[in-house]
């Protein structure tokens, strides 16, 4: 059976999303649970880029192990010295090198003839050859470039020690039956192919990267370039989720195998969600909250009959609890708390394990029954904190219909106990208001989101927050039963994260 490896680009090109602004941190946790999922290869970014990307595929490189890292550079020297200072520390590094193929990037974008290309992508390939074995090639635009040239290009490439050649799909233009027939063109045509694997790297403007990514799988292309979620440029890349879902459903059909653990699927993908700020449409293949729903009662019916008869997959293949029942009660001790956690994936440490079961005895004081997805939304409301140098002390809100609301804030910041009253229109605006100015920081709120994670009265209400400062956007969520306290909460989690960055860069 045919093995296809998995190069994972979300912390890359995923981090390319328009408004996506993922912390160090967040990234290195990302890159964890990636390699815990079987990913074979991260690209943990483009360290010439910035020294933000630097030092996320620095730290990636460092922490991460039993995986392949790899950083993008562009074909120049400097580039590849500095994906390699950044790499080095991998247990198996990758340098990956790019330049545009197509004549409309050769000539608006680089204004360089195909010799040129060619003569720069090969003296990148030798400088980053002699750092590590593992080099990766990619012909920017090769779906919109001449095929000649293109394989002109890869044979001499692969001459030139890279070991992987990967042919873009760069615009999402291709169709499935035209990205399948360039992937065996290129292996018909380039003679050293043999000594390279082929990737395929798709975008999804048409809508068409998964199935792209897929027709190039059959085609004989041996690695996929995917991202969580299938965020990335515009409308984004193949997603991960959905590719590998497609190979094992459909393993009659595309006849290989890959070393994803799809049971992490669900996890991974909840965590990019939540570290990009960017939600999980109810529709979305796999992954959406719909995935495994059925509303018509004819398919009600038939799913449960037989099971099959609606369903391909099953929620649990991607590690998705179904079950609603209650779990645990307010009696419960931090044992059973524990297991629970175990069972739905969540395997912390015992510390970690004591902070969550604080929040949920206040839940469980609040809710008459403790859901699975409480718990999750519980956990993962934990998740990736940064170390809080403000908290909300307590509040009061006065709010009717008519007239202004007013909205009195007691904070902690570092031990420091600070308290103002504002008014506004509404109460969310008053209790903003207030902490602002109590703060003294020049924060303008960019968007605000809610929404229930839990069903019922007494439901979770988790707010998602952006609050631009000093030019930066920062991401804050809350989770709380009264959606004033998890607005609140939102603002200050935006807040924690600026003070981070400020720690960081003191
Ligand atoms: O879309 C693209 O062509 C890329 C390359 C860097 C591989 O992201
Ligand atoms: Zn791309």
């Amino acid at each position: 059976m045919r093995k296809i490896s998995f190069f994972d680009t979300t912390l890359r090109d995923g981090e390319q999303t328009p408004g996506v602004n993922l912390n160090l941190r967040e990234k290195v946790e990302i890159a964890r649970e990636l390699a815990l999922m079987g990913v074979d290869t991260i690209e943990a970014g483009f360290p010439a880029s910035s020294q933000g990307s630097f030092n996320a595929v620095l730290e990636v490189a460092k922490e991460i192990k039993g995986v392949q890292v790899a950083g993008l550079c562009r074909a120049v020297a400097g580039d590849v010295q500095r994906a390699w200072e950044a790499l080095r520390y991998a247990d198996a590094p990758r340098i990956h090198i790019v330049i545009a193929t197509s004549e409309r990037h050769m000539l608006y974008k680089l204004r360089m003839s195909e010799e040129e290309v060619t003569e720069a992508a090969i003296k990148a390939i030798k400088t980053a050859k002699s750092y590590c074995s593992s080099v990766q090639f990619s012909a920017e635009d090769a779906s919109r470039s001449d095929p000649a040239f293109l394989c002109r290009i890869l044979y001499k490439a692969v001459a030139a020690g890279a070991t992987v050649v990967n042919i873009p799909d760069t615009v999402g233009y291709a169709t499935p039956a035209e990205y399948a027939a360039l992937i065996a063109y290129v292996r018909e045509h380039v003679d050293n192919i043999d000594k390279a694997r082929i990737a395929a790297h798709c975008h999804n403007d048409l809508g068409m990267a998964t199935a792209n990514t897929l027709a190039a799988v059959s085609a004989g292309a041996e690695q996929v370039e995917v991202t969580i979620n299938g965020i990335g440029e515009r409308a984004g890349n193949a997603a991960l989720e959905e590719v590998a879902m497609a190979l094992n459903t459909r393993a009659d059909f595309y006849d290989c195998e890959h070393n994803i653990n799809t049971t992490h699927i669900n996890r991974v993908c909840r965590l990019v969600s939540k570290y990009s700020g960017l939600e999980i449409a109810a529709g979305k293949a796999i992954i959406g909250d719909n995935a495994f729903r059925h509303q018509s009662g004819i398919h009600q019916h038939g799913v449960l009959t037989d099971r099959e008869t609606y369903q391909i997959m099953t929620p649990e293949s991607i590690g998705r609890y179904s079950g609603e029942q209650f779990v645990l009660g307010k009696l419960s001790g931090w044992h059973a708390f524990g297991d629970k956690l175990a069972e739905l994936g969540f395997h912390l440490p015992e510390n970690e394990i004591k902070s969550l079961f604080e929040r949920f005895k206040l839940l469980a004081d609040r809710k008459k029954e403790v859901t699975a997805k409480d718990i999750i939304a519980i956990v993962e409301g934990k998740m990736g904190d940064v170390k809080p140098v403000v908290e909300l002390e307590n509040y009061q809100i006065l709010s009717a219909n008519n007239v202004n609301s007013t909205a009195t804030v007691c904070l902690d910041r570092g031990g420091e106990r600070l308290q103002m009253a504002a008014i506004a229109g509404g109460p969310i605006d008053a209790a903003y208001k207030a902490i602002t100015e109590m703060l003294g920081l020049e924060l303008s709120l960019e968007s605000y989101a809610i929404k229930a994670v839990t069903e019922g009265a007494d439901a979770l209400g988790e707010v998602t927050v952006r609050v631009k400062y000093n030019g930066s956007v920062y991401l804050g969520k809350g989770v709380a039963t009264d959606v004033i306290k998890s607005s609140m909460l939102a603002y200050i989690n935006a807040v924690n994260r600026i003070y981070a960055d400020m720690i960081i860069k003191e």
